[in-house]
């Protein structure tokens, strides 16, 4: 199947002695070889390629250029299917911007495509040049966060130990992950994370359990999770839960139950975050809405968790806005190869600093992910990068350390 994709990246600034002339004269006849098509546009720091082909050629000379170390920050744009090339007759044609000026670049690529003037407007491909051609180059270096300059050391919780002996009839435990604000040092808060008793998954336990007696079970276990704050003692640091939302609709007393229970284990209400997924908030919004006012009238927090993989999305925030968002991890999975995920993290960023809502970013297991995100503005994370989750503890917490090597070679 024929296929267009679209990538942008940055010239290695260390890469002294290249000449782009005989990349382009190369890739020009080894693309020929392999019925790729396409042209790339240069403005002296900056790549956009675009290359057209069969679907499997594509993917492998793609994994190829992405390795090569003449360039870095390799970021996928668009990935698409159509039936015909843009730029059929043009096995590797170079834009340079250093040289030529923006708009005969754009009567260039023009002429060398198959589209006139009015489809070229409406297409997605010439769009992208366009904006590559009018954008101002970045200087090498601006982002601050590199992952090459960073490393993480481990450091123990600031927490009392791992709690051996359960609370009798405790039909559950928990498991505790720090989220994290790396460039402070911090601890956000702590979430604890249901496990059954032979430390199986939340999945694993819920579905053990009688149907109709979820809710009540889902909201007695939350007595545990405070128990453990209270035994490791979090001092004043936050614990979030992860609730049903019909959990607070469908017991009767739940709002009063789960005030009784923080107030029991030494904990303010206003230590307390509770988690629920967007889907679950959405499928009975209105009898949730109620209770939420009344957590709210007590001071405990909200949160949306597993934000951008259910259905209702940017929209669920016109509706309610919570005091946490936290970005699903399959959005936030590999964002620093994607232009798509790069796109909607900066709008959820956006959207969230107006209406004054803290982001958490879930799931960062590569540095990439992290720095990306954090020099885009995100200040608090969780994942396997910083800390796992410990069963009825706090584990090790690293944190990254700017390498006292990579201050001298700057
Ligand atoms: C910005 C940039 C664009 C490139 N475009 C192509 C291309 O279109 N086709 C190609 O074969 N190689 C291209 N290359 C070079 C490849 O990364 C790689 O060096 C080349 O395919 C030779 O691979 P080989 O060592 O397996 O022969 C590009 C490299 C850079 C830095």
């Amino acid at each position: 199947m024929l296929t267009t994709l679209i990538y942008r990246s940055q010239l290695n600034s260390s890469c002294k002695s290249f000449s782009l002339i005989s990349l382009v004269e190369k890739a020009r006849h080894s693309n020929a070889a392999l019925d790729v098509t396409g042209i790339l546009l240069f403005n002296g720091v900056d790549f956009l390629q675009i290359l057209e082909g069969s679907e499997e050629v594509i993917e492998t000379l793609f994994v190829k250029i992405s390795q090569d170390k003449r360039h870095d920050s390799v970021v996928e744009l668009m990935r698409d299917y159509g039936p015909r090339r843009r730029f059929e007759n043009v096995g590797m044609l170079l834009f340079d911007l250093r040289i030529d000026t923006p708009k005969s670049v754009r009567d260039s690529v023009l002429r060398y495509s198959k589209l006139d003037n009015y489809l070229a407007a409406e297409d997605r491909v010439f769009k992208f040049i366009q904006r590559f051609i009018h954008q101002q180059k970045k200087a090498p270096g601006v982002s601050s966060f590199r992952p090459d300059k960073w490393r993480l050391a481990p450091e123990h919780a600031p927490f009392g130990k791992t709690i051996n002996g359960l609370i009798d009839n405790q039909v559950c435990q928990f498991a505790l992950q720090p989220i994290v604000e790396p460039t402070e040092g911090k601890i956000s808060s702590l979430e604890a994370l249901i496990r059954g008793n032979d430390g199986g998954s939340p999945e694993r336990f819920f579905n053990a359990i009688d149907q109709d007696k979820v809710y009540e079970v889902d909201l007695l276990t939350k007595s545990y999770a405070f128990a453990l704050a209270e035994k490791i003692g979090i001092g004043d640091h936050k614990i979030a839960i992860n609730l049903l939302p019909m959990s607070l609709v469908n017991v009767p007393g739940a709002v009063d139950y789960l005030m009784d229970q923080i107030l029991f284990h030494g904990l303010q209400p206003e230590q307390v975050v509770i988690e629920v997924t967007e889907n679950e908030m959405i499928s009975g919004f209105n009898q949730f809405n109620s209770a939420i006012k009344q957590l709210r009238a007590a001071g405990i927090g909200l949160a949306i968790d597993d934000f951008g993989s259910g259905y209702a999305g940017l929209s669920l925030l016109t509706r309610f806005q919570p005091d946490k968002l936290k970005i699903d991890r399959e959005i936030v999975s590999n964002i620093h190869l994607s232009g798509p995920k790069q796109a909607i993290v900066k709008s959820i960023i956006s959207c969230c600093t107006d209406l004054e809502i803290a982001l958490v970013a879930e799931g960062i297991e590569k540095i990439e992910e992290w720095c990306w995100l954090e020099s885009a503005g995100i200040k608090r994370f969780q994942g396997f990068l910083f800390a796992r989750p410990k069963l009825n503890g706090v584990g090790e917490i690293h944190w990254p350390q700017y390498t006292n090597a990579a201050y001298l070679s700057d």
